[in-house]
């Protein structure tokens, strides 16, 4: 049975402090979260997953990291970019195709699918994010998280009916995928979401950027 997954998408929020100030709150409340059935997943800015690691890794916090990109590009001549051998030294999951990297970044249909090729053969498992249900899922992608654009960030999730319909789309093509659900998830929400047929997990931005509030989503 897998276990559902939250995952904490700061996407370009924290210093350093903060960082360490989450995972230091994080550790005092995990012994009383249920996580049997249940797992946490965080994906820091880039500039902290080295610091996120260590602490993890020293005091044996059963969290996963994940990073917030990847290059579509293997190690070389290209300025700026960690590649994907460099980022399974840090994380095990990676998200991909995030709705605000194809609008701000630019980011194509052909890119992802690189990066895709890129972090599966490096060993970390993919996040692939889909806006609707016309969204390509490719090979190797462990998670699809469905998240609509209307509902990211604007307080507006989608309606538990509809994201159960795009959750079937997906499944038709793509049977093994396991889905995610993204989108102004909050502890005032989430209830109408986990009971819907097949999901395996959130995918959160904004109720995660506080401990309180992200713990306060699982059950
Ligand atoms: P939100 O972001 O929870 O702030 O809507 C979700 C996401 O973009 O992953």
């Amino acid at each position: 049975m897998d276990k559902t997954l939250f995952v904490a998408n700061w996407k370009s929020h924290k210093l350093k402090d903060e960082g360490i100030h989450f995972f230091q709150e994080l550790a005092r409340k995990i012994e009383a979260l249920n996580l049997e059935s249940q797992q946490l997943v965080v994906a820091p800015p880039s500039t902290l997953l080295s610091k996120m690691r260590e602490i993890v890794d020293e005091q044996k916090m059963p969290v996963l990291l994940a990073g917030q990109n990847v290059s579509s590009y293997p190690q070389g001549a290209y300025t700026g970019e960690i590649n994907a051998k460099q980022l399974r030294e840090f994380a095990e999951f990676v998200i991909i195709g995030h709705s605000e990297r194809r609008r701000y970044l630019h980011e194509s249909e052909s890119d992802i699918e690189n990066k895709i090729r890129e972090a599966t053969e490096a060993g970390l498992r993919v996040i692939q994010c889909v806006q609707d249900e016309n969204g390509l899922v490719y090979t190797g992608v462990e998670y699809a998280a469905y998240e609509p654009v209307s509902a990211i960030g604007t307080g507006n999730p989608d309606d538990p009916k509809h994201v159960e319909e795009v959750f079937s789309e997906i499944h038709k093509k793509r049977p093994d995928a396991k889905l995610l659900y993204g989108g102004s998830v909050s502890a005032d929400n989430i209830n109408q979401y986990k009971s819907i047929q097949g999901i395996k997990g959130f995918l959160v931005g904004g109720a995660s950027l506080d401990v309180d509030s992200f713990v306060s989503l699982l059950s």
